[in-house]
């Protein structure tokens, strides 16, 4: 019943796409969970070297004959000045020495190896390939779609979806500012693209011919079903699979899911230079009142790294950084394939109601 032209396109029983999650939580144990119950699973591997991306890949194939996706992230430059990064890094020794971490004194390796991450999907020939953070060269695109990789692109305004439409995607994630984890935009500041789901679903929808696949704050049937009525063809969720069982964040990190609720995250660059939701902590807490300017994208993120994996070794969620959306109180521990089928189980029955929702 739930099957559409786009659940088609993708090969899939139901219009449900796992968020991929860089960072640990997306494991291929998780993505191979999600397209085994009929959805996509999806690996984000936007952190990952090409060799990585390569045996995740295989593990995944090793798991599910069924189709799945791998995410990248645009690469951007920074304009972020070595006397903002000398500042911040000074900034953040004495959490440095708070966790045993000697001081580091030179920035970690920043070299960008997107060219080298798509050969590898290219040469894997990966059933989907999506994105966020930008649009990649011409010559990407249209290579994905001659080997048979379907191409969606991450939209957080209309602007951002006519744009990725032209430039060829097949579909387009529409990620309202309910979602977890960072913030896609790429064509103005993401302080002025934080449009709700709800209103962004159906404007998207208006201004595109492709499929638009919903994301931020689905987490259960209903927003399934609400997210069709908007004109989604799909729905990606990331939240929901984060405490799953397959899920590979961090025990701390999931307790935190399962305890938090919807006024717990805010949007912050804290962690990474890059604005992006997640469960407040006292590490964003502290950063709102660094006199200085957080150095941009991806050189905070390298300059927090270590603070970030002491403190997960140290079960200390303050310093960690806990991606999240909006629907906490809806996230549960289970298997994914429960959370998927619960999912469906819940928009079957909606719409057999719908009737006497309207009627109500
Ligand atoms: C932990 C976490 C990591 C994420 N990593 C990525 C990523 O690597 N690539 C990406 O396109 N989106 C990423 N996202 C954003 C999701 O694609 C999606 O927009 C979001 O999860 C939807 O909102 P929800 O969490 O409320 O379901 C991430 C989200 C979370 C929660």
């Amino acid at each position: 019943m739930l099957q559409n032209l786009f659940t088609q396109m993708l090969d899939i029983r139901y219009p449900i796409l796992l968020a991929p999650m860089a960072g640990g939580p997306g494991t291929p144990e998780l993505v191979a969970a999600v397209s085994n119950a009929g959805g996509l699973g999806s690996l984000g591997a936007g952190y990952l070297t090409p060799e990585q991306i390569r045996s995740a890949i295989l593990d995944i194939r090793q798991r599910t004959d069924r189709p799945f996706g791998v995410n990248l992230f645009i690469p951007e430059q920074t304009t972020t000045s070595e006397a903002d990064i000398a500042e911040m890094n000074a900034y953040l020794n004495p959490y440095r020495s708070e966790l045993g971490l000697a001081p580091i004194k030179k920035l970690p390796d920043l070299r960008e190896t997107f060219a080298e991450q798509t050969q590898v999907l290219l040469e894997e020939k990966v059933p989907v390939f999506s994105f966020t953070f930008g649009i990649p060269a011409e010559a990407i695109i249209q290579a994905m779609k001659q080997s048979g990789t379907v191409v969606i692109g991450t939209a957080t305004t209309v602007d951002e979806a006519m744009q990725l439409e032209a430039a060829g995607v097949h579909a387009i994630v529409a990620q309202g500012s309910e979602a977890g984890g960072h913030r896609g935009t790429f064509l103005k500041r993401a302080n002025d693209a934080l449009i709700g789901t709800m209103a962004l679903v159906p404007q998207i929808s208006d201004y595109v011919s492709v499929p638009v696949i919903a994301s931020g704050g689905i987490m259960d049937g209903r927003g399934l079903v609400a997210s069709l009525a908007l004109g989604a063809s799909a729905v990606q969720m990331g939240t929901a699979f984060l405490a799953s069982n397959e899920s590979g964040a961090h025990a701390v990190y999931k307790q935190k899911i399962l305890s938090s609720t919807e006024d717990s995250t805010e949007v912050t660059r804290a962690y990474s230079g890059k604005p992006a939701r997640g469960i407040r902590t006292a590490f964003m807490n502290e950063l709102r009142s660094y006199a200085g300017s957080i150095p941009d994208y991806p050189i905070q993120n390298a300059l927090t790294r270590d603070i970030r994996q002491a403190a997960a070794k140290a079960n200390n969620p303050e310093y960690m950084s806990l991606w999240a959306g909006q629907g906490l109180r809806m996230a549960s521990g289970r298997d994914a394939a429960a959370i998927v089928n619960q999912t469906i189980e819940q928009a079957e029955e909606l719409a057999k109601r719908m009737p006497s929702l309207i009627s109500r």
